[in-house]
């Protein structure tokens, strides 16, 4: 079953129109992997969901459609983003950041949260009192995931999260986001550069190519699929 369904979905920014009338799903309790050259439209379809860009279509989350509601509401209603770029706040400690987290999603026990995140990546509890931005690439980037699930989301978004991040940091990342999705059961749709660790753990992969996508294909066998290799995977 599908947790987020999308439909005939447009977005711009000012006139420019860059998604096109897309399709995809996310099945529930799954990893999807979205996939796709620079400039491909990969950022904007996750700020689509988010309702950070101007669209037309449909969203459909958990079955309502949320397509056109406010970005906060959103984040309520369980959809948590973690965005290009990772978005801690460098001058505020770790703590806060997570804070921040509770507070974006109007989450009840905050604290609460935070200890079962801090459990969770035992070096953000070391850090706790230490500003975000003295981290590294890879502690910021867990961070920012951690910030992302104090908010106990149903679906969390990710973009590029090995981005910057040396190769051994990029798989502890990864294995980290398999983990959360098989202890928690979190639906993970996530935007990547480094196609061959996503789809090792991603269910489905959506190949996306300047504002359109090409295909929704299950992830097993993809990085063995030679025009998909080319196209999508650089190799
Ligand atoms: N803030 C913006 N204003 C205008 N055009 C943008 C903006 N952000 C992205 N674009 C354009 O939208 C298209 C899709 O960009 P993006 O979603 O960032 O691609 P990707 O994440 O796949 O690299 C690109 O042509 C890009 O130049
Ligand atoms: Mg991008």
């Amino acid at each position: 079953m599908s947790l987020l369904s999308v439909e005939g979905l447009f977005a711009w920014y000012g006139s420019a129109e860059v998604l096109h009338g897309i399709e995809f799903q996310a099945e529930k309790g799954a990893v999807t992997v979205v996939l796709g050259a620079n400039g491909a439209g990969k950022t904007t379809i996750l700020r689509a969901l988010c309702g950070m860009v101007r669209t037309r279509g449909r969203i459909e989350f958990d079955g309502r459609d949320i397509a056109g509601m406010r970005t906060d509401r959103i984040a309520r209603l369980g959809i948590a983003h973690v965005p290009q770029g990772r978005g801690t706040f460098g001058d505020l400690t770790v703590e806060e950041n997570l804070r921040i987290g509770g507070y974006a999603a109007a989450v009840a026990d905050t604290d609460r949260a935070i200890e079962q995140w801090y459990d969770f990546f035992p070096r953000l509890r070391e850090r706790r009192r230490q500003q975000a931005g003295g981290l590294s690439g890879g502690e910021q980037q867990m961070l920012a995931i951690a910030r992302a699930l104090v908010a106990a989301p149903r679906l969390l978004l990710l973009d590029e999260p090995s981005l910057g991040l040396a190769p051994r940091i990029t798989q502890e990342v990864f294995r980290a986001l398999s983990r959360i999705n098989a202890e928690t059961g979190t639906t993970i749709l996530v935007v990547e550069q480094n196609a061959h660790l996503a789809l090792d753990i991603g269910s489905s992969a959506v190949l996306v190519d300047a504002g359109r996508i090409v295909a929704q294909r299950p992830a097993a066998g993809l990085a063995h699929d030679e025009s998909v290799r080319r196209a999508y995977l650089g190799y």
